[in-house]
């Protein structure tokens, strides 16, 4: 058997000669920072739950219809006639936010460890852009079960287009297709949904990893592996403090993905509508024009950045200014690299501020989205605009801080080891 896998390995070589260095240089020889912690386990994550939802996406796109008078029922159809409907379609709704967490807490490692910085800049910039198709790719997908918060849903968001002066009526009918959320929308996001963005997607995490194997993987420490003294006697190309990537980090990374499975298990079997968390309430009632929910609120992972929106007052006559302050929030993430002028990169090594500042801003994010999902609304109603409005300029109070706290110098940091360090 093993004589037939070798001869098949060579008749491949010998016509895509390519291929297997190629895959040494991503895998076996792919030199990963030997101290990699926990916080490194999500960028293999996301990858599990793209296939995820691109897998689990394939087979809802078989029994589901994409029009607006049979869509909802085609899902309850999915739900319980076909076989393991069920499974499918709440690995697929479960996964959409689980994809969200796992993102979030990636980008919280590279902000924590300084991964944008040089030269990682363009890996920082790319997972952006994955982060932009991301949040469109869900949007997208929640109005297709056209369930009643899947039309006001996509009927708020695409009005806020209608504040741009001069073009915005214009380009809400043109995105609808019609006067409000209709046939020709289901149709065009479901277009989008299952084939255009999950290309676009696809490319882009490529681009990201690509990219990365460029530059190389920073790590905990945020020191460059290659600096240290070569420490492997008998080959001096090899950084000292990097083991390939393959087979250390693919076992590591399975320890990862047998934690994340018995979570995801977890939510999909007993809690998969998560309190209304992850499959709102209102998105059981068929879409229905004349009957508005009481809130209107789109899925928590959109929550912080739409509470943005609604905290900035209209002005001169225009909302605009609450549409702008939400694209601002996610143009200040793609610039981070640039505001940040400190030259240590770990959270472990960097002044007491930085400490704060990204602390303040988690808490910020987190109270935010509060607020988005109408959390205070309920609690203390009358202190939710207050509320709102200070962790909105905590929020963009974050890139001021850190832009300032070392443009000026403030920052103190502590000595940077010369070698990655670990606790063995
Ligand atoms: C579909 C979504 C994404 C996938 C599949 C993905 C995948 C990965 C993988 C496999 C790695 C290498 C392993 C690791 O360092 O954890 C990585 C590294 C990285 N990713 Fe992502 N990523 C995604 C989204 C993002 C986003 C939204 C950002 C932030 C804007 C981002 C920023 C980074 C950075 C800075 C690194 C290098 C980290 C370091 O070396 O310390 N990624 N990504």
């Amino acid at each position: 058997m093993a004589n037939v896998f070798t001869r098949v390995g060579e008749w491949v070589n010998e016509r895509a000669p390519n291929l297997a260095p190629t895959y040494r240089k991503h895998m076996t020889e792919y030199y990963a920072p030997k101290n990699f912690n926990l916080w490194y386990y999500f960028g293999s994550l996301a990858l599990l739950v793209l296939v995820n939802q691109i897998v689990t996406g394939i087979f809802l796109t078989m029994n589901y219809k994409t029009s607006a008078l049979e869509a909802f029922n085609s899902v309850e159809y999915i739900m319980r006639d076909v076989e393991w409907g069920w499974l499918i379609r709440y690995m697929h709704s479960t996964g959409a936010s689980l994809f969200f967490i796992v993102v979030f807490l990636h980008m919280f490692r590279g902000l924590m460890y300084g991964s944008y910085k040089k030269p990682r800049e363009l890996v920082w910039l790319l997972g952006m852009l994955i982060f932009l198709v991301l949040m469109a790719e869900a949007f997208m997908g929640y109005v297709l079960p056209w369930g009643n918060m899947s039309f006001w849903g996509a009927k708020v968001i695409i009005s806020l287009f209608g504040t741009i002066p001069v073009i915005g009526s214009t380009l809400v009918e043109w995105i609808m297709g019609d006067f409000l959320p209709a046939d020709a929308t289901l149709n065009r996001f479901f277009a989008l949904h299952v084939i255009a963005l999950p290309i676009v997607l696809l490319l882009l995490v490529v681009l990201h990893l690509a990219a990365l194997h460029e530059v190389g993987s920073n790590n905990p420490d945020g020191v460059e592996i290659k600096k240290g003294p070569k420490g492997n006697r008998w080959d001096d190309h090899k950084p000292a403090d990097g083991i390939p990537f393959h087979p250390y980090y693919t076992v590591k990374d399975l320890v990862g993905v047998g934690f994340f499975l018995m979570i995801a298990a977890f939510i999909i079997f007993f809690a998969p509508t998560f309190g209304g968390w992850f499959l709102e309430h209102d998105n059981f009632i068929p879409a229905n024009n004349l009957v508005t929910p009481t809130h209107i609120k789109p899925v928590w992972y959109f929550t912080p950045f739409y509470a943005i929106l609604r905290m900035i007052p209209s002005m001169f006559g225009t909302a605009v200014w609450g549409v702008i302050a939400m694209f601002a929030a996610i143009v200040l993430l793609f610039l981070v690299p640039w505001i940040d002028r400190g030259q240590v990169r770990s959270i472990r090594y960097r002044g007491a501020g930085f400490k704060v500042l990204l602390f303040t801003f988690v808490v910020a994010f987190i109270a935010l989205g509060a607020v988005g999902a109408g959390v205070i609304a309920e609690i203390m109603p009358s202190w939710e605009i207050f509320f709102g409005r200070v962790w909105t300029i905590v929020y963009f109070g974050f890139f001021l801080g850190l832009w300032a706290y070392t443009h000026f110098g403030w920052e103190k940091t502590k000595p940077v080891p010369e070698r990655v360090t670990t606790h063995d």
